[in-house]
């Protein structure tokens, strides 16, 4: 039998937001999308993670980063080591196509940032997708394939004496499939083409060696260009299980509207277990 997937709304806000005002939306947004069925994921930026964690008290909306960096620690000028974050947040977006592009991130250091998610306790989104090109090209399950399996091969070798993270990442990590050519653009994938692309994601995952029906429990978010009048099609896919939201994630109707069309397939999929 199929494992009945949590169903997943996590917000990026991007470079939005300051420490002043993160907390008040952060708030409005819980407020607003109060669904037990649906897991909900605010990531801000760094600044305001102490803001945003301490708004949502008392609330069941989890906090994460944007980002890790690769190294446990070092003389790296301005950037944040994934155990600074633990305590402020407990998910961490990891290789979001923004940061390839614009941070030059490689998936070996996109593996690296999984083990240093995982040495921190923080559950990583694991972002990957294809450029306007590739899917055009007809390539976009290679390009999704070789992410994965870059950043596999760069987490699996760890380095030396560390802790095998192995069974750790089998169970925490969320993949978000997010085609670049989507984001930000107001242009959604195919619903049906996402789809196919989650399955290439199980199956790439399901080639790691992890026990058998591991791969299949892992969550694949859909992402880019996710509205309240979007998502629809994302959560009728079985082998979809929420989204990673940029854009709308700012604005509580919008949210509140993403939240509350994601609890129908939660509670569907209650139902049906
Ligand atoms: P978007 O961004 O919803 O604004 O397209 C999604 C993302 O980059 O995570």
């Amino acid at each position: 039998m199929e494992p009945m997937r949590p169903v997943i709304i996590a917000a990026n806000w991007k470079m939005h937001t300051t420490p002043a005002d993160a907390g008040r939306l952060a708030l409005a947004l819980a407020d607003a999308t109060a669904e037990p069925d649906v897991v909900r994921v605010i990531c801000p930026p760094f600044v305001a993670l102490a803001a945003v964690r301490d708004a949502l008290t008392g609330r069941d909306v989890a906090v994460g980063a944007q980002n890790v960096h690769h190294a446990t620690a070092g003389a790296y000028t301005g950037e944040i080591a994934a155990a600074m974050v633990a305590g402020l947040a407990t998910w961490a977006i990891v290789g979001h196509s923004e940061r390839r592009r614009d941070a030059g991130e490689t998936d070996a250091q996109i593996g690296q940032k999984l083990r240093r998610c995982l040495e921190a306790g923080l559950r990583p989104i694991l972002c990957v997708g294809e450029g306007l090109e590739d899917r055009d090209a007809g390539r976009a399950e290679a390009v999704v394939r070789d992410q994965l399996e870059g950043a596999w091969a760069s987490f699996a070798a760890g380095s030396p004496g560390e802790v095998d993270h192995d069974a750790a990442l089998a169970t925490r990590l969320v993949i978000a499939y997010e085609p670049v050519w989507a984001i930000g653009t107001g242009r959604t994938a195919r619903s049906a083409d996402a789809a196919a692309i989650a399955r290439v994601i199980r199956a790439t995952l399901g080639g790691w060696g992890w026990p058998r029906g591991v791969a299949e429990a892992v969550p694949v978010l859909y992402g880019g260009s996710v509205t309240s009048a979007t998502i629809d099609p994302f959560m009728a896919e079985p082998d979809l299980d929420g989204a990673l939201v940029g854009g709308a994630s700012l604005k509580v109707e919008e949210m509140a509207g993403i939240v509350a069309r994601a609890a129908l397939t939660a509670r569907a999929r209650r139902a049906a277990s």
